[in-house]
């Protein structure tokens, strides 16, 4: 076991595009548990988008990162050194809330325990975890997804895009991918989309949507923001539901207003409801959600890929990689060996 902790400090927000240099790693000693905790050795440091908006002067739905701050983020990791009865030596847990450094003190209502038979570590960053039920919420309860609606999913080879097009596709819906390679498209078609959009070759991207979707788009899975919603708010079929779940695609203006057409005429002439979504409104429905993804997943009906980058060193550089679409499924860092 390393005798430091290392950790990755913000020392500057980003303007524009986040590069490598908003970060800078340190060394210090390894942090002591106090009553009720718990020291835990990070094993797979997570990177996500929501990321971006934490490193942003602008006010967001939580308290940010500040220069000098050690980053946010979560973990899976091994707990080492247990002051908590209901956890002990040897525990694999999952926390949204360690940073992006080697050792964390944790208390046990941050940590959720994982079972290693159950599923690999990385799945309880992908559908065990987080972004699991926001697919599930963001098309089950926010976009009030039904069998026969046409489900078009943006960032569709990413985490919650693959998981999202395969909830879909059980549900018997059409599930149509956009995203921005052939390759991604193909790994999407072999999840069980039923067509893909690259959004970076189509010349003219709400014709190519009219063309994969000629009777409309009933639910939109928005995870980008900019240019593909503006194209999918063109196609819009009748009572249409759109889920803004995300905003990658702003990562270079995050801090600027989100300026593009505007379709409020096609918005009302297709009664069209337009839902911020948040996964946390629903904690409560968090088990029920779980447990219904495991059972597809046992069944060999939904299926968990991961991105691994190994190398604590390369965490901000991983975390870049989901801004200018590299990842193929869930983006993790290994930092440790599992035991
Ligand atoms: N609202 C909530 O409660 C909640 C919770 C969890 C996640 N989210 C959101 O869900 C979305 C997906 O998160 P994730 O963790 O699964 O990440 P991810 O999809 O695995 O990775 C991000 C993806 O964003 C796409 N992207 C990057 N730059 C883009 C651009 N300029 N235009 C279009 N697409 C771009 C890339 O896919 P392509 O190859 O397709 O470009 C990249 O793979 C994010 O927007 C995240 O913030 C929201």
């Amino acid at each position: 076991m390393r005798n430091t902790n290392r950790q990755w400090h913000l020392v500057s927000y980003p303007e524009g595009m986040p590069t490598e240099s908003n970060w800078a790693m340190s060394q210090s000693s390894i942090p002591q548990p106090g009553d009720d905790e718990m020291l835990v050795r990070a094993i797979y440091l997570d990177v996500a988008p929501y990321m971006r908006g934490r490193i942003s002067p602008q006010q967001n739905y939580t308290a940010g990162v500040s220069p000098g701050d050690l980053m946010v983020g979560g973990a899976i990791g091994e707990v080492v050194q247990s002051n908590d009865p209901s956890y002990k030596q040897g525990d694999i847990v999952v926390s949204g809330a360690f940073g992006w450094q080697d050792f964390g003190v944790v208390k046990p209502a941050m940590v959720r325990r994982i079972d290693a038979d159950v599923a690999p570590l990385p799945c309880w960053m992908d559908f065990l975890g987080t972004n699991g039920v926001t697919a599930y919420f963001g098309l089950v309860a926010a976009a009030e997804m039904k069998p026969g609606d046409t489900v078009v999913i943006s960032a569709a080879a990413g985490s919650v895009g693959q998981i999202a097009g395969q909830i879909a596709k059980l549900a018997g819906c059409r599930a149509i991918a956009i995203t921005s390679s052939e390759k991604k498209i193909a790994r999407c078609r072999e999840l069980g989309y039923d067509g893909g959009i690259n959004y970076r070759t189509e010349s003219d991207l709400p014709a190519a949507i009219a063309r994969v979707c000629p009777d409309g788009v009933d639910v939109y899975f928005d995870n980008t923001a900019g240019p593909i919603l503006d194209a999918v708010l063109q196609n819009l079929a009748p009572h249409a539901r759109i889920t803004v779940c995300g905003t990658v695609s702003l990562a270079d203006r995050f801090d600027k207003p989100d300026i593009g057409e505007r379709f409020m005429r096609r918005i009302l002439v297709s009664r069209a409801r337009i839902q911020g979504f948040l996964v946390s409104d629903y904690q409560g429905h968090y088990e029920e959600a779980w447990a219904r993804l495991l059972n597809w997943y046992r069944t060999g009906a939904l299926k968990c890929e991961y991105d691994i980058i190994e190398g604590f060193e390369n965490t901000p550089k991983a975390f870049l990689r989901l801004l200018t679409s590299q990842n193929l499924g869930k983006q993790l860092v290994k930092v440790d060996q599992e035991t």
